[in-house]
């Protein structure tokens, strides 16, 4: 389904979600690669993530990462990320506001890795740490990948808004949870 901008907000968020879900499963989708914003001494931080997957009823949606990398300490000290999607074709912006949860070692982090497809256990077992300087890439543990630095970043949406161009105006609504239930407002684009 199209985005439909005069449809009910409700029908909107829904479609917001079922986008994510799908950006999730398709790496062509335009939502696969959100730029994930952090806080780090008061200053923006943001890089590019796979959104890994959605659970609307829970409000949440997750990233991996190594949990050397420098978001996730930043996200230790602040635990908020915003999240931020483009959609070119459909020519529809989503930003969300986040709180983030780290899952390493545990039960999530464990059932997550073992879903993973293994060509990706790599990406966790470099030898040195994301972003140390280093004069070639080594790794851990190529014969058995360990998970040791794997971490799902678990974020429960608090706040969600889209804006949608369109040339017989552009349509802008905030989402956020008012007494337990997702409440939409119409803004000024
Ligand atoms: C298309 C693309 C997808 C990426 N996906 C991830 C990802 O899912 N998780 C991740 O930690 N880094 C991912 N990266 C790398 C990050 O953008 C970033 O360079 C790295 O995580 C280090 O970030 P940090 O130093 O801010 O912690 C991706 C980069 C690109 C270009």
């Amino acid at each position: 389904m199209a985005w439909e901008i005069h449809s009910s907000f409700d029908v909107l968020f829904d479609h917001a979600w079922s986008q994510l879900a799908r950006a999730t499963a398709d790496p062509r989708h335009a939502w696969r690669y959100p730029a994930l914003g952090t806080v780090a001494a008061g200053m923006p931080q943001q890089r590019t993530v796979v959104i890994r997957g959605v659970r609307q009823a829970e409000s949440l949606v997750w990233a991996y990462t190594d949990g050397r990398s420098p978001k996730v300490s930043q996200l230790q000290s602040q635990p908020k990320a915003s999240w931020l999607f483009y959609d070119p074709k459909a020519r529809v912006q989503l930003v969300m506001h986040t709180q983030v949860q780290i899952h390493n070692g545990d039960e999530v982090s464990r059932t997550h890795w073992e879903r993973l497809n293994p060509v990706q256990y790599k990406d966790y077992n470099t030898a040195q740490a994301p972003g140390t300087q280093a004069a070639q890439v080594d790794y851990l543990n190529e014969e058995s990948w360990d998970s040791t630095h794997f971490c799902v970043l678990m974020a429960k949406v608090l706040t969600l808004e889209l804006l949608m161009l369109n040339s017989e105006g552009h349509v802008r609504l905030h989402f956020s949870v008012v007494d337990g239930i997702w409440v939409g407002q119409k803004l000024v684009p």
